[in-house]
Order: structure tokens, then C-alpha cells, then sequence
């Protein structure tokens, strides 16, 4: 739905004055820090008294060293995207899905669901005071991360006696340093495995995104944008990659993994879905061998940082000896092109092995 871009939402008009900072350069935006939006909101919450919080500059929470998130982790997170429309207004994706994911996330780690008119009013809120953070249409987006964190003391194991709720904006540009557009080579990970049958790994918790640094970044040094994950019980099916959901495409039909506890349930990949069955595409959540994704046709990846990228190539390194197996994918194809349909897609001309099939 159309927000307007400068409403004016009682406890946010004094705040809503701000004019396009200067120093951003729209054509530049990468996905970072560089250019945080200056007002956040926090809500914090006591037992007894409920939530209480609102919009305040942008700016450094105070913890004690014995804040349960600090020692134990209980936090999880969102990410959304705020966007200006072709008509100038402001847009979010979806964001009461992020509200049920972080009400779902808080219950899986103990903490205070927090209610979903407070989460949008967070929301809402944060973005209305920073709509001159948001980028012109196709610059961009206001990446917007509420965070839900245990931040009362415990010294024992238990879950906090008092929670934060934040949520901070950044304009943001492509998450991949690429860009949007260029196809993305991945490499599917054999040691590690991102999350276990009965795990957390359908949760978007803070304690499910630093273990997959180690392979990520060695990936990343051998010249892919990110790592795919194969089930832990059996080592045979895709699971998801470090930032994003996958899909494969194979003629007419797409296969994604099935949410069974152990991939994040994205928005985007929900979405995806959707509009791929009304396009006429057969879609599967199902399992995918890995075998059957060095086969398919397409494969893409989706997440509200990536949006959906094209996978380029994919790599399988069926064994720890130095013999590679690289099998690239068309990543520019179909199913891309009809949801995309205005976007000119480059061409890639071969992959790592030149072995390009598209
Ligand atoms: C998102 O897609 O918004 C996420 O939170 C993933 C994160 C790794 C950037």
C-alpha cells in the first residue's frame, strides 16, 4: 500500500523536516552503514508495565556487560525495505509478514512477541522521519532492521528481565557488490551446515548469521558472492545460502526448499512464489537434490537484501581434493525476464570453467 511520503503521524512531524542530505550520492549506494538514516526507535519492555518507547536520534544504545543478548544471545532481527513509488510515495514491502516473523521468532527464543501494531507503528515511524533517507525511484531503497534484544541483566541462564525493540534505516543500494543485475557465482558448502532438524534455523535470529561467516568469507576470497547450504542430516539437499532463499528452474517448473524448520520463511521467497504460480509456472516446495540443481535450467536467489538475483554459476566440489566441478546455470533466463520484464538483463559469456550452458 501507498504510504504518503511526508504524512504527518503524531510524535513524528517535528522530526519529518529533514531536506536530501547532501552528501549522498543516489547513484552510489552500496549496502552499508554509509549513509544511516538520523532517527531510530526504541520501545523498551518490563513486565508489568508492557512497551513504552518512541522515535529519538540515531544513536548508541547504553547495555550493561550483563545484558542477556550480550552473553547469550537472545535477538533476532528483521530487514525491510522502504521504496519510493513511481508516484513519489513511499512504499514498504510487506511489512506486517515481518511482524508475524518477528512475533514467531520471539516466541521460538522466549522473549515478549511484540505486538504487531507496535511493530508497524515502529516501523512506520522510523520511516516517516526519514523519508528524505529514501532514494529516488530505481536509486535504491531505506533498508529499514528492527531488532528485538534481550538487553536486561541475568547472570545465569534465563532469558532477560527487560527487552528492546529498535529499529534503525540506512539507504541502501544492491546487496551484492556486483550490482542488481549481474548474475551471482555461488559455491555449495561441505563442511559446515547452517542449521539442524529442531534448530533455529527458520528463525531470523541474530545467532544464526555470524556462524556462516567462516565459510562465507573464504568463499568470498575464492571469488564467490555467497555460499549454498546442503540439508545436515543427509548432506543432499539445498538448504538456503548465507543472506537468501533459492529457488531452481527446470522448463516450466520451480522447486524451492520447503520451510521445515530449518530455512527462514523470507518474504520475498513467499512472494516469488506467488507471483511465479500466476504466471503459470508449477512451483514445488520441495526437497532439491543438489544433483538436480547442477542440472537446472535457471537458478535465482531471494531475499529483501538481494531482491532476486540471477545465479550465474554454481559451484559443487564433490570431494575435498582439488577437483572442481563447476556447472554453470543460465542465470538471465525466463523466469527472470517475465518477472522483470523491463529490465535488460547483461549476458554473461562463460563461467569460471567456461563451461557456460546458457
Ligand atoms: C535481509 O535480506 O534483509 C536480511 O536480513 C539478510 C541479511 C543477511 C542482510
Amino acid at each position: 500500500k501507498e504510504q504518503q511520503s511526508t504524512p504527518s503521524t503524531s510524535g513524528s512531524e517535528h522530526l519529518n523536516s529533514g531536506t536530501t542530505p547532501a552528501n549522498i550520492n543516489w547513484d552510489e549506494l552500496g549496502f552499508g552503514i554509509d549513509h544511516t538514516a538520523p532517527y531510530m526507535y526504541r520501545a523498551t519492555y518490563h513486565p508489568g508495565s508492557g512497551w513504552e518507547g518512541g522515535l529519538e536520534p540515531y544513536g548508541p544504545l547504553q547495555l550493561d556487560p550483563s545484558a542477556q543478548v550480550l552473553n547469550y544471545g537472545q535477538s533476532v532481527f528483521e530487514g525491510m525495505k522502504a521504496q519510493r513509488s513511481a508516484k513519489g510515495n513511499i512504499v514498504l514491502f510487506r511489512p506486517d509478514e515481518n511482524a508475524a516473523r518477528m512475533m514467531a521468532g520471539a516466541d521460538r527464543l522466549s522473549m515478549p512477541p511484540p505486538p504487531p501494531e507496535l511493530f508497524l507503528d515502529a516501523v512506520l515511524s522510523t520511516c516517516r522521519a526519514n523519508a528524505h533517507y529514501v532514494p529516488p525511484q530505481g536509486k535504491g531503497s531505506l533498508y529499514m532492521r528492527p531488532l528485538l534484544l534481550g538487553t536486561g541483566s541475568i547472570l545465569g541462564l534465563g532469558p532477560a528481565p527487560s527487552y528492546s525493540l529498535v529499529v534503525y534505516a540506512a539507504a541502501v543500494g544492491a546487496y551484492f557488490k556486483t550490482g542488481q543485475l549481474t548474475p551471482i557465482d555461488l559455491i555449495v558448502e561441505e563442511r559446515f551446515h547452517r542449521a539442524a532438524p529442531g534448530g533455529m534455523g527458520g528463525t531470523k535470529a541474530a545467532g544464526n548469521y555470524s556462524p556462516v561467516l567462516v565459510v562465507q568469507l573464504a568463499a568470498k576470497q575464492a571469488g564467490y558472492a555467497d555460499v549454498v547450504y546442503l540439508d545436515a542430516k543427509t548432506d543432499t539437499y539445498l538448504e538456503e545460502v548465507s543472506s537468501c532463499n533459492i529457488f531452481v528452474v527446470k522448463g516450466n517448473t520451480i522447486k524451492t526448499p520447503p520451510l521445515a524448520g530449518t530455512i527462514l520463511p523470507g518474504v520475498t521467497r513467499k512472494s516469488v512464489i506467488q507471483l511465479a504460480r500466476q504466471l503459470g509456472y508449477e512451483v514445488e516446495e520441495t526437497n532439491v537434490t543438489v544433483t538436480e540443481a547442477m542440472d537446472a535450467d535457471e537458478i535465482f536467489t531471494t531475499g529483501t537484501a538481494v531482491v532476486v538475483s540471477a545465479v550465474g554459476s554454481l559451484t559443487h566440489r564433490v570431494s575435498t581434493t582439488s577437483s572442481i566441478h563447476d556447472k554453470s546455470q543460465r542465470g538471465l533466463c525466463d523466469f527472470l525476464d517475465r518477472v522483470c520484464p523491463l529490465a535488460t538483463w547483461p549476458v554473461k559469456q562463460q563461467s569460471r570453467d567456461g563451461g557456460w550452458v546458457c
